[in-house]
């Protein structure tokens, strides 16, 4: 048995079987404040650091039932090719649950994440399975064994579970039973977010990949760890006093350094196009001329801005293309 079958049997329960005819949940994207990247043990996605994130206001919604000859995924209303890269990472992340090995699994499921906005839907997609397989089996999951289950899926799903702001703690254990995602309770209704989209360019490399590559080649990855911890306490420090400018610094400063320590790799990660370094040069412009406004970025081009609502007209006219998108904090 493989070490994330044998990581997924003991959160599930040794028997079961379904106990409806079928069953639906919603999870919604995060978006990470405090950056995932590298693994202390690649299969079972077990972080090198912590990380936090707070919830949008899209996601995913997934149905599963029971099928009969094959697997079948069917994703945003159109069936998938069953040599396709998602059906196949679904269909291998099924293999962790099934109650016996002829089980058979029909997958539904549904973004309603803005057209092409950039947002990696795996982390929301992965959690919404969990929650779903959690009803059709009545497992009565803890979150923290929700949590832990998604994360088998993707890393950043432990994190998609709950709504809210959400500190994913990377834990010791090697089963990895500590290492899921905690709501943090936090009030900040002027909290404000868009996202810009910069370039539909394919990326040419993936997280997993990419996260591999800069924890064996970057030099500057041992840095990494002590950079977590730091913006992590300054994150903290800024939730508890809405301190904007605080929380601004501390988000885009992870994110700068995430991208400078896999530009570091060998060969260089480099997901930003010319686009994505235009936008980072207006928003340090428009802070240097008053505006409170901050980015961050994730394994992609696109940009991420956080600024507080009293500063929305702004910034819409600073960057007349963003979508605007609401946080969800409960
Ligand atoms: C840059 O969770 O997609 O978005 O665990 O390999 O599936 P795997 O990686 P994934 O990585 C997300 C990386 C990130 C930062 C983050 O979400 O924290």
């Amino acid at each position: 048995m493989d070490s994330r079958r044998t990581a997924a049997r003991l959160i599930v329960p040794l028997s079961y079987q379904p106990s409806v005819a079928s069953a639906t949940a919603y999870a919604p994207v995060n978006i990470a404040l405090i950056k995932y990247w590298g693994k202390r043990t690649i299969p079972l996605h077990l972080p090198l650091t912590d990380s936090f994130s707070i919830t949008i206001d899209a996601g995913t919604t997934t149905t599963v039932t029971q099928s009969t000859l094959s697997d079948t995924v069917s994703l945003n209303g159109t069936p998938l090719d069953p040599s396709s890269p998602f059906y196949l990472r679904l269909t291998t992340f099924l293999d962790l649950v099934r109650p016996h090995p002829a089980f058979r699994f029909a997958i539904t499921t549904q973004n309603d994440i803005p057209t092409a906005a950039g947002l990696a839907s795996s982390a929301s997609g992965f959690a919404a399975l969990v929650l779903a397989l959690n009803r059709f089996f009545s497992w009565n999951l803890s979150t923290q064994q929700l949590s832990c289950l998604a994360r088998l899926g993707s890393g950043s799903a432990c994190r998609s579970i709950q709504a809210g702001f959400s500190h994913w703690k990377r834990g010791t254990r090697a089963d990895g039973l500590d290492s899921y995602a905690e709501k943090v309770p936090a009030e900040w209704p002027e909290l404000a977010f868009g996202i810009l989209l910069l370039s539909s360019k394919q990326k040419t490399i993936g997280s997993s990949d990419a996260m591999r590559r800069t924890v064996d080649t970057s030099p500057l990855f041992p840095l990494w760890a002590s950079c977590v911890e730091r913006d992590l306490e300054q994150l903290l420090k800024s939730l508890e006093g809405n301190d904007f400018d605080l929380f601004g610094r501390t988000i885009e400063q992870n994110a700068l350094t995430m991208h400078a320590t896999m530009h570091a790799s060998w060969p260089p990660i480099v997901y930003w196009q010319p686009e994505t370094l235009s936008a980072l040069h207006a928003i340090f412009k428009a802070r240097a001329d008053g505006l409170p406004l901050y980015a961050t970025m994730d394994a992609g081009p696109n940009v991420k801005l956080f600024f507080q609502k009293n500063h929305t007209e702004e910034v819409v006219k600073l960057f007349l293309d963003i979508q605007l998108t609401k946080l969800t904090l409960h």
